[in-house]
């Protein structure tokens, strides 16, 4: 069993001597696509020095827009392809985790103190993962008083119990993200569940209950935001990969070519009938998924969540905004993450309309500013 906490997490993959350039590069490592954002902090702000993107299916002998699973030393050689392409020279890097690598839970535990919570929390995770303890790394903290919501303090008024965020993954995602870290010449300063990374990048302080949808492209995420802190999070099985493989099959065009339909017509193209048919079977079982989900949170929570942010390359489909605000009962908005940075104004249109996809890759680089301020 390896018990850690962030902080020995970061030290093991650091070198924080090569600080000097104080530019730091964000790494978000999708299934379909690797982003990386460079930031550099001046006078306070959060400068954007580059960025990019580089899709993976042809590194994995596939399409453009498909989720892989690809072995390290292609990550690698598509990552160095990406860092090169994208002019990024800083070295202090951070990279996500995916979610469907990890385990993210609130649980609630008798009230104790860290030493006795430390010990804790190896034996109540058991209840929680679904492989062996010690095949996993965890690390947790506790959720402050004042953020739990009111429903959670009525239940546990009577026995003394406290919430903690509970995270677990699992140690060959660690030793592959090490080996690709130290192939590309990069100092790690942090991996982070791309969970927090997508929040970060995506809210403003606010204390009602916020979706974040996470539109991939092998999946969909949903994760529920209370006064800044994840209290749920759910994965669909089904992403943006989904929608153009639906094309492919109703149009009878290959793949490429709808990838193609997909990313240039999205849902506005009224003249063909059967491209936004198709798009919309993918798009329906996501939104009734997220419905459900947000409906019986609300009937347990006895609270509403009234805005969704969406991040991920799905969500900037043509369309993808009034199709969602249509069918979820919330306010829908595109997380525009490349609005906590400062860009020359001639790029505020095209930052604008890329935010999404590169929300975990922002998120991730705020981090590390955040910790070198
Ligand atoms: N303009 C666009 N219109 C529609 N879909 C798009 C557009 N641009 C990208 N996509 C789709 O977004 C998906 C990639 O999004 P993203 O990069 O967020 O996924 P990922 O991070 O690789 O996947 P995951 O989060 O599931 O691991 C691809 O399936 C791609 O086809
Ligand atoms: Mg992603």
């Amino acid at each position: 069993m390896a018990a850690f906490s962030l902080s020995s997490i970061s030290s093991l993959f650091s070198n924080f001597a090569s600080d000097k350039t104080a530019s730091v590069v964000g790494i978000d490592i999708g299934s379909s696509a690797i982003k990386v954002v460079q930031l550099r902090r001046e006078k306070g702000k959060a400068i954007l020095e580059t960025y990019g993107a580089i899709a993976l299916g042809p590194y994995g002998g596939t399409e453009v827009g498909r989720a892989t699973n690809l072995p390290v030393d292609k990550t690698l050689e598509a990552l160095k392809d990406v860092l090169r392409e994208a002019n990024v020279n800083a070295t202090d890097a951070s990279l996500s985790i995916p979610y469907s690598a990890s385990l993210v839970s609130v649980i609630r535990v008798p009230e104790v103190n860290d030493k006795q919570l430390a010990q804790m929390i190896p034996i109540e995770a058991r209840k929680y993962i679904p492989v062996p303890i010690g095949e996993v790394m965890l690390d947790w903290f506790v959720v402050p008083d004042e953020s739990q919501s009111h429903a959670a303090n009525v239940a546990d008024a009577s026995g003394k119990k406290m919430s903690v965020l509970l995270v677990a993954i699992h140690n060959d995602t660690i030793s592959k993200y090490r080996s690709i870290v130290e192939g590309a010449a990069l100092n790690a300063s942090f991996f982070e569940i791309e969970v927090f990374s997508s929040v970060r990048a995506s809210l403003d302080h606010g204390i009602a209950p916020v979706g974040v949808l996470d539109f991939g492209a092998g999946t969909t995420k949903l994760y529920i935001v209370e006064r800044g802190i994840v209290r749920e999070s759910h994965i669909i099985n089904r992403g943006s990969q989904d929608i153009t493989l639906a094309i492919s099959q109703a149009l009878g065009v290959p793949v490429n070519k709808a990838e193609e339909l997909k990313r240039i017509k999205g849902l506005t193209d009224k003249t063909q009938p059967e491209l936004i048919k198709s798009t919309e079977l993918t798009l329906q079982f996501i939104m009734s998924e997220i419905s459900r989900v947000i409906l019986a949170y609300e009937a347990r929570m006895n609270a509403s969540i009234e805005v969704i942010h969406c991040v991920g390359g799905g969500a900037t489909l043509k369309g993808f905004k009034e199709y969602a605000s249509g069918k979820l009962d919330a306010q829908v908005s595109l997380a525009d993450p490349f609005g906590k940075t400062e860009a020359p104004a001639f790029l505020g249109d095209v930052l604008q309309e890329a935010g999404p996809e590169f929300s975990v890759a922002v998120g991730l680089a705020l981090r590390r500013l955040q910790e070198l301020s």
